[in-house]
């Protein structure tokens, strides 16, 4: 079997992260063996090193830190403040700096030359995600010739909204120097075809194997993610014994849980999600005092204005809703912005009555399918799920609504609240059954087939 060097912007150490990109790259790797090359998380002031090595298990991780400029530019910049919201369709947010494009491309550069030496004949590698779409064109310069594929995790752009993007065919022409681009959703897939149809790259490119005057012959296909079903349920069921699920629970006093577990990012829809669970306390005097809205939100990129702002207006919201409802012993919103083990999280998912995941626009959102499988089959609750996530392709039995739709999610939540046992039942059976079709082997099975097929 070959050996995966699988390639993302940032590689937690020792597998600590509960993010979808993380969980589903180090499952990869457990199986298949092999590299996982990127950025520790640290930043230096001096030129980027040569990469550490460790290993841990089948999986040798190859980290290395950013440099200050490169941190603040090509990751700040380009990836989060660039490529981030414009990919999630939110172009109130997209500003452009020629600057930030230039470390983009330094870093990526920069990734290929420090990887180049690790990589093994035989070996197949996978790079994951918006930071590093210029990747296999630099590996290849470096002199590369294994397979390369590149899994967006992400949603892919129309041809409008990518055309904002100043440097969009060279973003275009990057994809097209993969043997393999993989995407979420039909819908991401199809973004990309059309791009591709509507480009012509030029006699400039007819040198590079890959790209024809006309388009690309990349093999471009849907690669929905999916979660270790069987694995989660087990980790929710173990949860609910261990001492922090059980003071949760005793702290909700019979009352019903509405959970949301989002990283704290204006693509998730959460002012919206805020305010639409006060609109339902506004209207159904019954509920107060009945639900408690558990708000689960780990600051993320800190450095980008964006993510303060949002992280302002959401204290402010929380802080609004409880003013005007709170009760001596009853607060409406728990509002924690900070991290929970994986473990603990699964517990809370399974002790809630519902879950709310309405993201403005996602690649997947894989705590829509977590929720699901970390549900009692018995007596298990009901998800609230944006129309506009990836995961609704295959969740269509939860209760679907429109993110920006404050009525709508308002709605959803409160048909949630009341749905019947049976239908419960039939809802959830249904969505487990398209969670099992498509589980996280699934995915990278397939992957890695299309990948060593190249
Ligand atoms: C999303 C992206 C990932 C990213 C993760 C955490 O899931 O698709 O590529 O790693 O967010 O974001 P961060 O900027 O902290 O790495």
């Amino acid at each position: 079997m070959s050996r995966i060097i699988a390639v993302s912007n940032r590689v937690p150490v020792g597998g600590k992260s509960s993010g979808g990109l993380a969980v589903g790259v180090l499952a990869a790797l457990e199986e298949y063996g092999g590299v996982w090359f990127g950025w520790n998380g640290e930043i230096v002031d001096g030129d980027m090193p040569d990469p550490e090595i460790e290993r841990r298990g089948r999986v040798t991780y190859a980290t290395l830190p950013l440099n200050r400029q490169d941190f603040d530019d090509y990751y700040n910049g380009f990836s989060n403040n660039i490529l981030w919201p414009l990919f999630h369709f939110q172009l109130g947010v997209f500003s452009y700096d020629r600057r930030q494009f230039e470390a983009y491309c330094r870093v990526n550069a920069l990734f290929a030359r420090k990887l180049a030496p690790l990589i093994e004949p035989g070996d197949l590698i996978w790079v994951h995600d918006y930071h590093l779409i210029l990747l296999a064109s630099e590996l290849r310069r470096a002199g590369i010739e294994q397979p390369i594929g590149f899994f967006l995790h992400v949603p892919f752009p129309g041809v409008d909204v990518l055309r904002a993007l100043p440097p969009y065919q060279a973003m275009l022409r990057g994809l097209c120097a993969y043997d393999v681009v993989g995407f979420q959703t039909q819908r991401d897939l199809r973004s990309f075809e059309e791009n591709i149809a509507q480009q012509d790259f030029g006699d400039a490119m007819l040198a590079d194997r890959r790209v024809g005057s006309k388009g690309c012959d990349v093999h471009a296909d849907v690669f929905p993610i999916g979660i270790d079903v069987a694995g989660i349920k087990r980790l929710a069921q173990e949860a609910v014994g261990t001492p922090p699920i059980a003071r949760m629970a005793d702290s909700l006093h019979g009352r019903q849980l509405v959970i949301g577990v989002d990283r704290l990012d204006y693509s998730k829809g959460l002012p919206e999600r805020f305010r639409a669970y006060e609109r339902l306390l506004e209207q159904n005097t019954d509920l107060r005092g009945e639900l408690v809205f558990m708000q689960i939100a780990p600051p993320s990129r800190t450095g980008v204005r964006a993510y303060v702002e949002i992280r302002e207006e959401l204290e402010q919201t929380a802080g609004n809703i409880n003013g005007r409802y709170a009760e001596m012993d009853w607060m409406p919103i728990r509002y924690l912005n900070r991290k929970y083990s994986r473990r603990t999280l699964m517990g809370l998912l399974r002790i809630a009555r519902v879950a709310v995941v309405t993201p403005l626009r996602d690649g997947m959102n894989l705590v829509a399918k977590e929720y699901v499988a970390a549900q009692d089959p018995e007596n298990p609750g009901a998800l609230v799920l944006s129309t506009l996530a990836g995961a609704a392709r295959e969740l269509d039995d939860a209760t679907l609504v429109n993110p920006y739709d404050i009525e709508d999610v308002s709605e959803g939540i409160m048909q949630a609240i009341a749905m019947p046992l049976a239908e419960r039942r039939e809802r959830h059976r249904a969505m487990i059954e398209a969670l099992e079709r498509n589980d996280i082997t699934r995915w990278r099975t397939r992957f890695v087939d299309a990948l060593s097929g190249c």
